[in-house]
C-alpha cells in the first residue's frame, strides 16, 4: 500500500451510529447542515434514524448510543471537535488505464490525444497484456492506487471505464471490492478496425458482444462481497461500455443496446464532448449524437453519458425523456471541450446530472477540483471571456452561474440519481457514505481562525479549500475504508 497510515478496516468494524456535525445537499440549490447529529444505521450500513438536538428522542437515543458503545466499544463513531462530514463523493466518469498519464500531453486536439497518446498507453493494460511487456504486473499496481487515490480524495462511489481487454476491466473491479469502493466497471468496445489502431481494439465485432455478455455474468455472478445484490456490501455493477460513437460499427453499437438492455445494466460512453465528435454523428447517420445513441438503445436510465458540451435542446429533451444522466467533466473540458457545457440550463431542462473526473482528460482525481471548476466555468459562460466584446455580447444569453452548493450536489447526490442507487445525502435510507473532515490540520485551516460563524461560510471553506490532508476517515456503506491515524 502507497501511504502506511492508510488502512482498510472490515465490515466487522462497521460502526452501528456516528456523532457529528454534517453537511449535505438533500435537495438542488441549497445545502443542510445537522449539528451534531446521530446517524443510526441498520446492519447493512443504510441510514436508520438521523436525530438532532431539536428532536426531543436525541437525548435518549444518544444516551443508549453511548451505553452499547461501552458494552461495544466501535459501535459509537464520535467525530472530533474540529471535524465534520460530507456525503461521500460520486465521479461519474473515470478511465482507470489512463491513470499514469494524468497531466501529461493536454496541448492536444482529442482525436489527436487519444490516437496519439491515449491508446498506446491503454492497450499496455490487461491481465495476458496483448504483446505487452508490462502485462499483469503493471496493470494491478496502477488500478490499486488509483482506487485508494480516489478515496483518499473522498470519492466512495465512482464509474469506471476498464481498457477494451476485458479480463484487465475484471481485475479492475475486483480491486475496487476488494478495497470497499462502490464501483460501475465497463470493458471498453471500440471494434471498428477503420476508426482504431490494430494494436488496440476488438479483434471482431461478435467478440467485442460475446466479452461484453461475459463480463456482465463474471461480475454479477460474483459470490460474497463482490456481489451487486448484496445489500451488506456495496455493490460492484457492470456497464455496458461503447467507447463513443466515432470508435464503433453499427453492428456493435446496436448489439450493446440490446445487451443492455436485456440486462437492464448500466452503460456508459461519451456524447457530444467536442465539436468534431458531434459533428461524427451527424457526417455519419444524418442525427445528432444523442439522437444516434437513443435509435442504438444506449441511453435510458442507468445510462450515464459523459461531457455533453455540444447537448443541443433537442438532445437535453431525449435525455430527460429517456432518463440518461450527463456526467460534467470540467476540468477535461476546459482541455478538450472546446466550449462550456451549459449545466444550469441542461439542469433546468430535468436533466440527471453530476460530475466526473474523466481522469485523464481531466488531469485532477479530486472531485473537491472539479467542484471549484464547474463553479468557475459557470461564470465565465456566463460572464463571457473576451474583454473587447461588448458586456451585454460578451457571455451566455441566459444566467448560467453553478453556486458551490450546487456543486456539491452534483457531486453528490446529483451522481445517487444519475446512478439510480441511494447514496449522496445522510437521509434515511441512503447508504452511510461518508468523509470526514479535519478542519484544523496543520498548514490546511479551514475553521478561519473563528473569522465566520456561518455555516455557508464554513461549507464553503471546505468546498474550495480542502486538501487530501484534511479528509481523514473515508466511509463506504457504513464500513471503514480509509483511515489516517497520524495526528
Ligand atoms: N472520447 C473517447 N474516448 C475518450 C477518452 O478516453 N477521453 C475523453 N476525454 N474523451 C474520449
Ligand atoms: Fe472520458
Amino acid at each position: 500500500m502507497a501511504d502506511r497510515s492508510f488502512s482498510r478496516a472490515d465490515s466487522t468494524t462497521r460502526p452501528t451510529a456516528i456523532l457529528g456535525t454534517c453537511f449535505h445537499t438533500p435537495a438542488y440549490g441549497s445545502f443542510e447542515m445537522l449539528e451534531q447529529a446521530l446517524i443510526e444505521l441498520d446492519d447493512h450500513g443504510v441510514i436508520e434514524r438521523v436525530t438532532t438536538p431539536v428532536d426531543p428522542a436525541y437525548r435518549e437515543r444518544l444516551r443508549s448510543a453511548r451505553e452499547a458503545n461501552d458494552r461495544k466499544p466501535g459501535y459509537l463513531l464520535e467525530l472530533d471537535k474540529d471535524e465534520v462530514a460530507l456525503p461521500g463523493f460520486i465521479d461519474l466518469h473515470v478511465h482507470a488505464p489512463q491513470w499514469p498519464q494524468a497531466g501529461i500531453a493536454l496541448d492536444e486536439p482529442l482525436e489527436v490525444w487519444l490516437n496519439e497518446r491515449t491508446f498506446p498507453l491503454e492497450a499496455k493494460f490487461g491481465i495476458e497484456a496483448r504483446g505487452s511487456s508490462l502485462g499483469s504486473s503493471f496493470t494491478l499496481p496502477v488500478y490499486q492506487d488509483l482506487v485508494q487515490t480516489l478515496l483518499s480524495r473522498g470519492t466512495t462511489t465512482c464509474v469506471y471505464f476498464g481498457s477494451a481487454d476485458v479480463r484487465g476491466s475484471e481485475a479492475l473491479a475486483k480491486t475496487c471490492a476488494s478495497i470497499g469502493q462502490r464501483a460501475i466497471v465497463g470493458k471498453v468496445v471500440m471494434d471498428d478496425p477503420s476508426a482504431n489502431p490494430d494494436f488496440y481494439r476488438d479483434t471482431s465485432t461478435e467478440q467485442a458482444l460475446a466479452e461484453t455478455e461475459g463480463f456482465i455474468a463474471a461480475i454479477e455472478g460474483h459470490s460474497g462481497k463482490c456481489a451487486a445484490n448484496d445489500p451488506r456490501f456495496p455493490g460492484i455493477y457492470p456497464a455496458v461500455t461503447p467507447r463513443f460513437i466515432p470508435s464503433c460499427t453499427e453492428a456493435a453499437l446496436s448489439g450493446l443496446g440490446e445487451i443492455a438492455r436485456a440486462h437492464d445494466a448500466y452503460v456508459q460512453s461519451h456524447c457530444d464532448e467536442s465539436q468534431w465528435q458531434s459533428s461524427v454523428a451527424r457526417e455519419r447517420f444524418g442525427k445528432s449524437d444523442a439522437e444516434a445513441l437513443a435509435d442504438f438503445g444506449l441511453l435510458k436510465r442507468k445510462a450515464v453519458m459523459a461531457h455533453g458540451t455540444f447537448l443541443l435542446d433537442g438532445e437535453a429533451e431525449i435525455f430527460r425523456t429517456t432518463g440518461t444522466a450527463l456526467a460534467h467533466c470540467p476540468i477535461s473540458n476546459a482541455y478538450f471541450g472546446n466550449a462550456v457545457c451549459p449545466v444550469r440550463r441542461i439542469h433546468g431542462q430535468g436533466v440527471h446530472i453530476g460530475l466526473g473526473t474523466d481522469i485523464s482528460g481531466g488531469f485532477s482525481p479530486s472531485l473537491y477540483d472539479n467542484i471549484r471548476m464547474a463553479v468557475m466555468a459557470s461564470r465565465i459562460l456566463e460572464d463571457g471571456v473576451d474583454a473587447r466584446v461588448p458586456s451585454e455580447r460578451r457571455g451566455a444569453n441566459e444566467p448560467s452561474r453553478v453556486s458551490a452548493a450546487e456543486a456539491l450536489y452534483l457531486a453528490t447526490k446529483g451522481g445517487g440519481e444519475a446512478l439510480d442507487l441511494p447514496i449522496g445525502s445522510f437521509e434515511v435510507g441512503q447508504s452511510l457514505d461518508m468523509q470526514v473532515i479535519d478542519l484544523k490540520r496543520p498548514f490546511a485551516d479551514l475553521t478561519g481562525n473563528g473569522v465566520f460563524t456561518r455555516p455557508a461560510d464554513q461549507l464553503e471553506r471546505i468546498l474550495y479549500l480542502s486538501t487530501p490532508e484534511n479528509i481523514r476517515k473515508v466511509l463506504v456503506q457504513g464500513t471503514c475504508v480509509l483511515s489516517r491515524d497520524d495526528r
